[in-house]
């Protein structure tokens, strides 16, 4: 009854969601502290005060209306909201009608693709990826192109970019922070990257997929897409940012350089609409319009963050510490990453190997989780090292 594709990579299934039915057997065998679960990308700390304080007075709103249906891009006032903190991101005048309420970063990311792709286009992906792209672009048709960053420095390699356009290439994604690799994308790569793609002969579009882009640490600064590419989708949610994953809430802006700007935001609203999201939670919308300048303590997280890398570092892992993002990317001791994250999940400890990412030999660790369970995974980490022989 169920078609073959879906069958079949149901049974392939995802190393994360693998990870996750690993950790719920060890936790119901051991118990839930006795297992150090560094896999899944959940933000554990509550949203910020502004949040909930917005959401406790819009639910007692009495304005009609408050749950109606929209314009498929999302209430007007919202968007003018979004526009308006872009713009100062980015020193461009963007509209609240370059931008279009979506359900989540993957909802902006799947209305895009289907407005864009036709049977056939290429996609560029740059490993390590978001494995759901793969499913994304599959969607709406399209063909995945991978293009391995460099294995050093874990930032794109412009050459091997070039090297992959053909005719039929149609978008490139990139996400900076990265997850999995925490590296942020500095202000000359994308300019170059944005240099070469004008350079084609046809309109190659950066979807440029940004939930994690106030989370840097060590005052680092993620550039502004908009300011430094021309043809460029903002794909991003606050699903880290207000730690809201569960809520939906996201955007899409298509820069006001695009070409046939107009048209593709009327494209990517019509496809919002009929892949049957109609349009963004409605609360959760105003919820964003009040607290569009808040965010989590990210003082928290660059915490945890160094916990973790000292754990790691400590134990003799190695490790270029991530400039932003829930992640940490250590090289797997050995080549085989998966055989390496199954020796961990034997001493309880649970990570994504980087082939989940299609980027073989490290491993993932997302350090979104209480500073106890950091401190207590530390014997954990001790017999991992001696098992693989590193040297701490
Ligand atoms: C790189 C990346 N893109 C997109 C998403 C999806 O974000 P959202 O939950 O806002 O749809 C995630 C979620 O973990 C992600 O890590």
């Amino acid at each position: 009854m169920i078609a073959r594709k879906i069958a079949d990579q149901m049974g392939r299934g995802s190393m994360i969601r693998k990870m996750f039915e690993e950790g719920n057997r060890l936790k119901a065998l051991y118990g839930a502290d006795q297992v150090y679960d560094f896999s899944l990308g959940n933000p554990d700390l509550e949203p910020p005060r502004a949040v909930q304080e917005a959401l406790c007075r819009l639910v007692l709103d009495k304005r009609p209306g408050l749950h109606s249906y929209m314009s498929n891009a999302g209430h007007e006032s919202v968007r003018q909201a979004v526009a308006a903190r872009y713009s100062r991101l980015s020193g461009l005048p963007v509209t609240a009608g370059q931008v279009c309420m979506t359900v989540g970063a993957a909802g902006a990311l799947n209305s895009v693709l289907k407005a864009l792709l036709d049977p056939g286009d290429e996609v560029i992906l740059l490993a390590p990826f978001f494995f759901e792209y793969l499913s994304y672009i599959d969607n709406h048709g399209g063909v995945a192109v991978e293009v391995p960053c460099d294995r050093d420095t874990l930032l794109p390699d412009l050459a091997a970019i070039r090297q992959a356009l053909t005719p039929k290439t149609k978008a490139i994604i990139i996400n900076s922070p990265n997850n999995p690799s925490g590296v942020i994308y500095p202000e000359w790569l994308l300019r170059a990257l944005d240099d070469l793609l004008q350079k084609q002969d046809h309109v190659i579009t950066v979807l440029s997929d940004e939930p994690y882009a106030e989370l840097a640490y060590d005052g680092n600064i993620v550039p502004s897409t908009l300011a430094c590419l021309r043809q460029v989708v903002v794909c991003t949610s606050w699903s880290k940012t207000l730690s809201l994953p569960g809520e939906r809430i996201g955007c899409l802006i298509v820069s006001p350089r695009c070409q046939e700007s107009d048209r593709l935001i009327q494209a990517a609203v019509y496809c919002n609409r009929v892949l049957g999201y109609v349009n963004a939670p409605a609360l959760f919308q105003r919820v964003i319009e009040e607290a569009i300048d808040a965010k989590v303590d990210i003082s928290l997280y660059e915490k945890r963050r160094d916990m973790l890398a000292e754990v790691l570092l400590a134990a003799g892992f190695k490790l270029q510490k991530p400039q932003g993002g829930l992640y940490l990317f250590p090289h797997s001791p050995g080549d085989d990453d998966v055989a390496f994250a199954a020796a961990c999940a034997r001493h309880r400890v649970l990570l994504v190997p980087g082939s989940g990412f299609h980027f073989q030999g490290y491993v993932r660790l997302c350090f979104a989780v209480k500073e106890s369970v950091i401190e207590n995974s530390v014997p954990a980490f001790q017999a991992i090292a001696r098992e693989y022989g590193l040297k701490g």
